[in-house]
């Protein structure tokens, strides 16, 4: 039993003790005791004082008395005006660290046979380029969140929705007709993602200078970009792909399959993936299907011109479009047509999407829109909207202007990894394979620990070097700690020393001690506050509130030296679980710790 719980049927006795009154459990206010004051756990007196028909402290004291004498949690007490401040026994806290020392995924709730389903989309990315810094946090953010759901007891099933048609496709496979003799990922070297997003550029490149040509001859810029040839020819190509040309679509599934294999690579560095995979090109009919059904019913309205719209205006919103004139689909159709899918596959009782904040509207729109539709669930869906993510000035901003290209960026992390280790001493005495995995660990968690304690829904900005200090809030400083635990628990092992199943009672123990063993008990409340308000970012904090806490403990006592015994084997009890639950918590966080470092 947690001990507030049994604090509280405490109170509740004595209060029938002493004031002859059944009251119920939720007028016992027990939190935790300030940090200015002697204690754990203070209660509220002010609510029994119609009861006791005294003053706050004297009724404080005559509560604190009744629990001195009368529960052995207790072990010492003091009235501060209407707080009672009660000091729990050691034993208490020994009794509580062996049931976190029990439970090797303590605070992790598994799911139960009929527990909720909740679907997760991210990443999401366009076949046309490859991912960037925005999607590092959009995958560091959706992984961690599901992650957090299912240690909340949900089934959690990842997708992703690969944005794999339409006029920017085209646009690079124009571009690699035209100007690439015949290129492949094996001919160059290059990853796939990476070769044709370059001839997205190249297109773009291109294009410019065409639409730059016809205005010197006079035309205006809207009729430069209308008669440009190369946009025509792109604009041909997708409507040659939507009638199902065999060229096209041979090309199309070619240089697809390229970026997949590039995005898998990418996927693959950062540990995240997915259960199930939507395309779009396999979903948009079903969306114009949709759009159409509701055009039947009344629900959409057609304009002159043929392009179909959804009034939105009463929900004081605007007017949207659904449909082109030509009877094309647009971002809007496919996520209607994606959604029905899901749907239709799994028995999705939450839908959760992890997209850019620049897109609300866009989900405001689609929620709408399903309602309409008669999807009960539209109303219900979340978009889970983060914030923009910059990098400053410097080396690693940058081949293509602003745009910060993900491999690259985790490549420099890895290898400012390296360089920072080394210089530290950190990596000697390993082999080259140890040392690799090490700097790929510490700069990956420094990148994914800096985004990911930030609250998602700020614009931030990720500072590489900021982001591998050893000694601030930073994914390497924990995982620092972490190793240092390892390293403290094998030389203890060496000396022959074995942490026992249940750690004896009778050991005094000081207020750090106590306070780290509330904190890695604190662990199961932060899960369940990071799922209640999808906020990955309080696991980040909490894990570096309890490292520092840790470290200073380690500063101060002293844990193999110690002389009696079993004091000993309760500190290392206590570092064990703290390096459990470190690791728990960065594990749901997708952060790998290192054994040694
Ligand atoms: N591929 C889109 C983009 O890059 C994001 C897709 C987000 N998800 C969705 N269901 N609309 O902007």
């Amino acid at each position: 039993m947690k001990i507030e719980d049994k604090l509280t049927e405490s109170v509740l006795r004595g209060v029938k003790e002493l004031y002859g009154a059944d009251v119920p459990a939720k007028m016992v206010q027990i939190q935790k005791t300030k940090k200015e004051f002697e204690g754990h756990l203070t209660l509220v007196v002010f609510p029994f004082l119609k009861i006791s028909k005294k003053g706050p402290e004297q009724t404080a004291q005559e509560i604190g008395e009744y629990l001195k004498q009368n529960e052995p949690a207790v072990s010492a007490y003091n009235v501060i005006k209407g707080f009672l401040n009660l000091t729990v026994a050691s034993d208490v806290w020994v009794e509580l660290l062996n049931r976190i020392h029990a439970d090797s995924r303590w605070g992790i709730r598994e799911a139960a046979a009929d527990a909720p389903l909740v679907m997760i989309e991210y990443s999401s990315p366009n076949t046309n380029k490859p991912l960037h810094l925005g999607h590092v946090r959009n995958n560091l953010l959706g992984n961690a969140l599901a992650n957090v759901m299912a240690a909340n007891g949900n089934k959690v099933i990842k997708t992703n929705i690969v944005n794999d048609r339409g006029i920017h496709i085209c646009k690079s496979m124009l571009a690699w007709l035209k100007y690439g003799n015949g290129e492949t990922p094996e001919s160059s070297g290059k990853k796939g993602d990476h070769l044709v997003g370059d001839y997205y550029v190249a297109f773009d490149k291109h294009y410019k200078a065409e639409v730059a040509g016809l205005m010197e001859k006079g035309l205006s810029k809207e009729e430069a970009e209308a008669q440009s040839p190369l946009m025509q020819e792109a604009r041909e190509m997708l409507r040659r792909w939507e009638a199902g040309d065999e060229e096209v679509r041979a090309l199309w599934k070619k240089m697809n399959g390229w970026v997949y294999a590039g995005f898998d690579e990418t996927y693959k560095m950062m540990g995240v993936g997915f259960d199930k995979i939507y395309y779009e090109s396999e979903t948009y009919l079903e969306g114009k299907k949709k759009v159409m059904e509701g055009l039947e019913k009344g629900l959409f309205f057609r304009k002159n011109d043929g392009s179909v719209w959804a009034d939105l205006t009463s929900e004081g919103l605007d007017q949207k479009l659904l449909l082109r004139a030509d009877g094309t689909s647009v971002y809007m159709t496919q996520d209607i047509g994606t959604a029905e899918q899901r749907f239709a596959d799994y028995p999705i009782d939450k839908m959760i999407y992890v997209v850019g904040n620049e897109q609300n509207y866009h989900f405001q729109v689609l929620s709408i829109l399903l309602d309409k539709l008669g999807f009960d669930w539209g109303k219900d869906l979340v978009h889970f909207s983060y914030g923009m993510v910059e990098l400053p000035e410097g080396k690693m901003k940058s081949r293509e202007g602003t745009v910060v290209d993900a491999d690259d960026l985790m490549e420099a992390m890895i290898e400012t990894a390296k360089e920072t280790s080394s210089e530290l001493g950190k990596l000697d005495g390993l082999t080259k394979e140890e040392a690799d995995d090490i700097a790929r660990i510490v700069g990956l968690g420094a990148l994914k620990y800096f985004i990911l304690k930030v609250d998602a829904r700020k614009n931030m900005m990720f500072n590489p070097k900021e982001s591998i200090d050893f000694n601030g809030n930073t994914g390497p400083f924990i995982q620092y700690t972490y190793a240092r635990i390892q390293s403290i628990l094998r030389k203890a092992a060496e000396n022959g020393i074995v942490i026992p199943q249940t750690i004896p009672a009778g050991v005094e123990l000081s207020v750090k001690e106590e306070g780290l063993v509330q904190m890695l008990a604190d662990f199961t409340g932060v899960v369940e506050q990071a799922g209640a308000d999808y906020n990955p970012s309080v696991l980040a904090n909490y894990a570096y509130d309890l490292v520092k806490e840790y470290n200073q403990f380690y500063h101060d006592f002293s844990i193999l030296r110690e002389e009696n015994e079993a004091l000993k084997v309760f500190r290392l009890a206590l570092s064990q679980n703290v390096g459990k639950v470190v690791k728990l918590a960065m594990g749901l966080l997708g952060i790998e710790v290192p054994e040694r470092m």
